[in-house]
C-alpha cells in the first residue's frame, strides 16, 4: 500500500573542494579565539561555543575570509533551490561563532531565532569508528503524522516500531569539509563527542532584508537596516 510522503524539510549541503587547504588556518584561528575568549560560562559537558564567550563576530575577522565567501555563494544557491528571487533581498551575515566540542561535551536544543538561515561549517571531525563524533540532530516540532499527540513519548508509548514515518528525530553525521544550511527556526541539537578528538565547526546566522522597490513594501520581509532609525532618547525618557 503506497504511502506519499509531503513537506520535506530543505537542507542543503556540499562539501567545499579547497576544506583541506583551509583547515589548518581556520582551526589555528578557532583555538586562538577561545583561549581569548571570556571566561567560560556554560557547563564542562557542553561544547565551548563562541556566542556565550564573546566571539560571534568571526565574519569581520580576515582569518575566516574564505568561508565567508563561501557562505555567502551557497547561501544564494540554497535560496535560488527554494525559489527565493534573489533581486528582491539583501543578505546578512547577522552573527558567526565557532563550537569547539572536546570529549563528552554536547550543545543542547536550540534554533536561532534571530536569524532566517542556519549555517554550519565542519572544520575537524573526528574520525568514524567506534565512537561517535557527535552528531547534528534535527529535532520534527511540527509531528506532522503524530496523530494523537505524544503517541511516542514514554508516557504512552504505544509505538510498536520505529520507522520513517513516526520518527521525531533525523540524527545527521558531521562530515569535515562539509557546508549545510537550514531553517534557523528548524530546532536542532548536537550529541555528545564520545571521541577523544576534537570537533570543531562554525555556525553563521543569515538574515534576509528586502531591498530596492521592495524594501518596507513587504509585511512579512524584514525592511533594510538602512531605513530602521534608533530612539534618539536611547528608549529613555
Ligand atoms: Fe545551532
Amino acid at each position: 500500500m503506497p504511502i506519499e510522503t509531503l513537506f520535506p524539510l530543505a537542507i542543503y549541503y556540499e562539501d567545499l573542494p579547497d576544506a583541506a587547504k583551509h583547515q589548518q588556518t581556520l582551526l589555528d584561528a578557532v583555538l586562538q579565539l577561545e583561549q581569548s575568549g571570556a571566561e567560560r560560562r556554560n557547563y564542562p559537558e557542553m561544547a565551548w561555543t563562541g556566542d556565550l564567550h564573546g566571539v560571534e563576530q568571526i565574519h569581520t575577522n580576515p582569518d575566516f575570509a574564505w568561508i565567508v565567501g563561501q557562505v555567502e555563494q551557497h547561501t544564494a544557491n540554497y535560496l535560488l533551490e527554494l525559489g527565493v528571487d534573489l533581486n528582491k533581498v539583501d543578505l546578512y551575515i547577522q552573527r558567526a561563532w565557532p563550537i569547539v566540542s572536546r570529549t563528552e561535551q554536547e550543545v543542547g536544543a536550540h534554533c536561532h531565532n534571530t536569524a532566517h538561515i542556519s549555517a554550519v561549517y565542519y572544520i575537524k571531525v573526528p574520525a568514524e569508528g567506534t565512537y561517535d563524533p557527535g552528531r547534528l540532530v534535527f529535532i520534527d516540532e511540527a509531528r506532522v503524522n503524530e496523530v494523537s499527540p505524544g503517541l511516542g513519548s514514554e508516557n504512552t508509548d504505544i509505538i510498536a516500531e520505529d520507522n520513517y514515518l513516526n520518527q521525531l528525530q533525523a540524527a545527521y553525521l558531521p562530515i569535515e569539509g562539509r557546508l549545510l544550511m537550514f531553517p534557523a527556526k528548524q530546532r536542532h541539537a548536537v550529541t555528545m563527542n564520545e571521541t577523544e578528538e576534537l570537533r570543531v565547526s562554525l555556525s553563521f546566522d543569515i538574515v534576509l532584508t528586502a531591498n530596492g522597490a521592495a524594501s518596507g513594501a513587504y509585511e512579512f520581509l524584514t525592511p533594510p537596516p538602512s531605513q530602521w532609525q534608533k530612539f534618539k532618547s536611547g528608549g529613555l525618557s
